[in-house]
């Protein structure tokens, strides 16, 4: 099997960014599935905003509240998995990645520059009240004013990818490359669809 390294930078990397670029034009194309372990070992999936790509660190960032139960889940097990489908490409990236939450305790600059990031409307969704918390009977949600400081739960999760999957649909046959992180080096193997 012909392996190829590609040291620091992966292709996986070049396609994503890619990709990102081609569908800048549609805000659906940043949205992908993160999955993660429960307690009772389940697997559980939910979508999420990408908000930023370090190209160089290969570390994804999406924005998140810390009442939510993805956040105790990576807390107990920070391994999840995330798959992203980009339709107007035909392409599709599957990742194992290492999770860290960080919080206003750990970063609080880099969480302030994070929250001025976001629409008012955005910011609002942190004041509805705790995640999940049942709604009494003709109890609506109050829309609160927002504030220039982050909450205390807002959160940034890092997810850092050792395995991407990469599939590409575009042409027949199809092309699938496996990406491996082994100690800081990528390598990459072409395998049959
Ligand atoms: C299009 C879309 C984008 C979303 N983006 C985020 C996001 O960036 N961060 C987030 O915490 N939840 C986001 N959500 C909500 C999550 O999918 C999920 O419902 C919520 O975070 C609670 O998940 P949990 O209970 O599994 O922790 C988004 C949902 C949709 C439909």
């Amino acid at each position: 099997m012909q392996k190829t390294p590609e040291a620091n930078y992966p292709e996986w990397m070049g396609k994503l960014k890619k990709s990102l670029q081609q569908t800048r034009g549609a805000p659906e194309s940043r949205y992908f599935q993160l999955a993660t372990c429960d307690f009772r070992g389940m697997p559980q999936v939910r979508t999420l905003v990408l908000r930023e790509l370090d190209s160089t660190s290969t570390i994804l960032y999406a924005f998140s509240d810390l009442r939510t139960e993805k956040i105790a889940e990576l807390r107990q097990c920070n391994d999840c998995a995330l798959c992203w489908y980009f339709a107007a490409n035909r392409e599709q990236y599957r990742m194992s990645c290492k999770a860290t939450v960080v919080t206003i305790q750990s970063d609080p600059n880099r969480l302030r520059a994070c929250w001025n990031t976001m629409s008012e409307q955005g910011k609002k969704q942190y004041f509805w009240g705790h995640p999940k918390a049942l709604l009494a009977d003709s109890q609506t949600i109050k829309s609160e004013a927002t504030t220039s400081e982050p909450p205390s739960h807002f959160c940034l999760i890092a997810l850092e990818p050792y395995e991407v999957d990469y599939l590409s649909l575009k042409a027949t046959p199809h092309h699938r490359m496996l990406h491996t992180k082994n100690n800081d080096e990528w390598v990459a193997r072409a395998v049959i669809p």
